[in-house]
């Protein structure tokens, strides 16, 4: 498959919602210098928390790779890079990058390809040897018309349940049966309220996203699913509506007080016992394990009810803007998070699994059970890619979806408008 570019329309393009920006650990694009040093501008979105942790371990195998250089990091606070995105767009277009950033693997670049703001890096798959080494369901996402524009750290799963065992042993439910489709946990759920305990927590908007992306997939199935992004399936029609249906009630099920929140605040009720649910990719293992939680005595996971067999991928990569001030550092970090140390260090800790497929078995063994079972469904599963996390869609689009959600859990919509908006911001994808 040769992935084209989504073209936008500019109407479309607009309705990039304007939140302010996050702070950003240093303040500008690609400006760092250190005295005549060698230094490397970083943004990522990895800011906090557990995944503060992932970089920090993938800086630590690039300060031995290539001493000398200092990794200067411009993380961006705020989840899914809900804050650095729109910092990035406005550094980019000012001429004014960093010298290499974290994007998704997917339709998410494909302005800033079009722009002509991002090298093509497929010189550095030969230079590093990585022609072979990541699946081609990856490289077909990272690619345009034959040239590739990043390199990819790791995969991660977007259609986990994350749910507390004690929780759900407590009201009678049994971890190790996880509801077979949207209506039978939707009972289970309604079962957990009943007994007086909060069935499920959801975030700020793109925790939202994450959440409806995968009641999508469960209602439409894959295929259905993939139809979604090239006019296949019709946002209007009725398995959209039934998906909004159980959006809906899962809402209602919902601790609302949340809906702010990032997702690990919002995850936190169910590390700690208060809450049953909630849906979020797998870098959620993460907080688990620093909370020293083990499965499945503490928590279980599951793929969300009905999307069993269907692996809802996304992927982080670092890219190599044309106007990068320190390109030969950036190639550095680049070559880092292609290797094989870098790939295991980070991954580890981050929760998802390496983009490389030739991992030695030594190294897999670091790995968790989780990720274990991830790396196997990885390989058999259908895979369909995120809308929230930029696999499916270019980013005005799942920004337009996002601005409609967040209307929607705030009750400033109903269930038609939402769809309405959905299908309007879907507009662009019809070929
Ligand atoms: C995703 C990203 C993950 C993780 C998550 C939460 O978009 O791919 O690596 O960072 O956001 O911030």
């Amino acid at each position: 498959m040769r992935r084209k570019l989504y073209v936008v329309p500019i109407a479309a393009a607009m309705t990039l919602s304007l939140a302010a920006c996050g702070g950003s650990e240093n303040s500008g694009g690609g400006t760092s210098e250190a005295g005549g040093d060698k230094v490397v501008d970083v943004v990522s979105w990895w800011s906090a928390g557990s995944e503060k942790d992932g970089l920090e371990a993938l800086v630590k195998v690039f300060e031995k790779q290539h001493a000398g250089i200092k990794f200067v990091n411009q993380a961006v606070a705020g989840g899914a890079g809900s804050q650095a995105k729109q910092k990035l767009a406005a550094d980019l277009a000012a001429g004014n990058p960093p010298d290499t950033y974290q994007a998704h693997a997917g339709a998410e670049l494909d302005e800033a390809i079009k722009a002509q703001y991002l090298d093509d890096v497929s010189p550095l798959y030969d230079e590093f040897k990585l022609r072979d080494a990541f699946p081609k369901t990856l490289v077909d996402r990272l690619s345009v018309d034959g040239k590739i524009y990043s390199i990819p750290t790791n995969i991660h799963r977007s259609n986990v349940v994350w749910a507390n065992t004690a929780v759900l042993k407590e009201v009678g439910l049994d971890p190790n049966q996880p509801a077979a489709d949207m209506d039978a946990w939707i009972a289970d759920m309604e079962k957990i309220k009943a007994a007086g305990k909060t069935p499920i927590t959801i975030g700020m908007e793109w925790t939202q996203l994450n959440l409806f992306e995968n009641i999508l997939l469960a209602d439409l199935g894959a295929e259905g699913y993939n139809g979604l992004f090239d006019g296949k399936t019709d946002w209007n029609g009725d398995g959209v509506k039934k998906a909004i249906a159980h959006y809906k009630k899962i809402l209602d099920l919902a601790d609302k007080s949340m809906l702010g929140e990032d997702w690990e605040p919002a995850m936190k009720p169910v590390v700690d016992g208060s809450a049953a649910y909630n849906v979020m990719g797998d870098w959620a293992l993460a907080s688990f394990n620093n909370a020293q939680k083990k499965a499945p005595e503490d928590y279980v996971y599951f793929a969300v009810p009905g999307t069993k067999g269907t692996f809802n991928f996304l992927a982080d990569s670092f890219t190599l803007p044309t106007k990068a001030k320190h390109k030969d550092t950036a190639k550095d970090w680049l070559n880092t998070c292609a290797s094989v140390e870098g790939q295991v260090a980070f991954n580890t800790i981050k929760g998802s699994i390496p983009a490389r497929s030739d991992i030695p078995a030594a190294d897999l063994e670091k790995f968790s059970d989780y990720q274990k079972s991830a790396m196997e469904d990885f390989k058999k599963d259908t895979i369909v890619s995120s809308i929230a996390h930029g696999a499916a869609v270019p980013a005005p689009v799942s920004n337009a979806m996002l601005d409609a959600l967040g209307k929607f859990a705030q009750g400033a919509s109903d269930e038609a408008t939402l769809q309405a908006e959905l299908a309007k911001a879907a507009e662009s994808l019809k070929k």
